[in-house]
């Protein structure tokens, strides 16, 4: 099967990342063909910094790689290094009915924010389709927030089949687990856990050290009673917890409730700190050997995104010609 899915380059990734998709991307390497890639395109639609902004993309790909993503089995490159995904936008762009674009959450909420409404941000999820589409992955596998973009794609595929001839195999969103998909703020469970949340203290990021680590869950809030059990209803503090701890120990959540029964809250939390710092450490140690050689990651980008180019050039000439604009 093939299988693609990217990450916004925009400020460091939180655990969130890790447990909704990265982790997720690993896994599926040894059995599919799979594309990964760095959105960067997609991350100038939220404000950034043009002085640091290469090195969040080195920093992504470095971290792709310490967490076990082999180069030799994956495809793993550069959005803006093809121009290719632009170009299929604005043919995609054709035939998206405005008013599906204007109902897509994450366009609500970052608009809701304040964040300036560029015609960028309102694009972005045509941007999304022209980068799957261009690759006829079978699934793309996302955290839950970008579900919904991923049907969008289907019906903007579906439409394009339609009208110009069947092209498109139509991609299925892919969370491999569910309790995964949508891990809360530590601060407010009612939210998702995001790089962009004010409070710092909402989530970890990938690169926190354990203090910093061990300092962000002593003030993760928790629930009223005291007892450790998964109830995302009644205890939706403890049951995001518990969900951390499965993923990073690697432990079903029924057995972690049984270890922590009894347990104080605080112990509880000191815990779940040590299984992510345990975790993190070792690729930690990798990301910054990693990263000394900021010149081998770029190559390795480049190198990787003509492999990919070859396919998302056959793809667009096909669009192209079925549209009517090969001369
Ligand atoms: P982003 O940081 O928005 O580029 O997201 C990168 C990937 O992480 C996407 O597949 C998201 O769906 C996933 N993701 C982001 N936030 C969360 C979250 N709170 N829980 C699970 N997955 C997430
Ligand atoms: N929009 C995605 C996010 O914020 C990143 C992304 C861009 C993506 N293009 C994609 C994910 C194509 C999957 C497939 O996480």
């Amino acid at each position: 099967m093939r299988i693609l899915s990217g990450i916004r380059s925009s400020g460091q990734l939180t655990i969130a990342n890790y447990l909704g998709a990265i982790s997720q991307f690993i896994a599926l390497q040894n059995e599919h063909e799979c594309f990964y890639f760095i959105a960067d395109l997609h991350a100038i639609t939220t404000p950034y910094d043009p002085k640091t902004f290469s090195h969040n993309v080195l920093d992504v790909a470095a971290m792709y790689l310490a967490f076990g993503l082999d180069p030799l089995k994956t495809t793993m490159f550069l959005q803006s290094l093809i121009p290719e995904h632009t170009q299929l936008q604005w043919l995609l762009a054709t035939i998206t009915p405005m008013g599906e674009l204007e109902r897509m959450t994450q366009y609500k909420e970052k608009t809701h924010q304040g964040d300036p409404a560029d015609v960028g941000l309102f694009m972005y999820p045509v941007l999304m389709a022209a980068d799957i589409l261009l690759y006829k992955p079978q699934a793309v596998p996302v955290g839950e927030d970008q579900v919904q973009h991923v049907e969008l794609t289907r019906s903007i595929a579906e439409k394009f089949n339609k009208r110009f001839g069947e092209t498109f195999p139509l991609p299925e969103p892919k969370t491999l687990d569910k309790a995964f998909s949508r891990i809360k703020s530590l601060q407010d469970p009612a939210k998702k856990m995001s790089k962009s949340d004010d409070n710092q203290k909402a989530s970890i990021g990938l690169m926190d050290t354990p203090e910093q680590i061990r300092a962000k869950m002593k003030s993760a809030v928790t629930d009223s009673k005291k007892d450790i059990v998964f109830n995302p209803n009644k205890k939706p503090a403890i049951s995001n917890l518990l969900t951390i701890a499965s993923g990073f120990s690697g432990l079903p959540i029924t057995m972690l409730e049984q270890q922590f029964k009894g347990a104080s809250y605080a112990d509880f939390k000191m815990a779940v700190a040590d299984m992510i710092i345990e975790k993190l450490t070792p690729m930690h140690e990798k990301y910054y050997e990693l990263i000394k050689d900021k010149k081998k990651l770029k190559n390795l980008l480049v190198d990787h995104s003509h492999k990919a180019q070859v396919i998302a050039s056959e793809t667009l000439k096909e669009v192209q010609e079925k549209m009517g604009l090969a001369l």
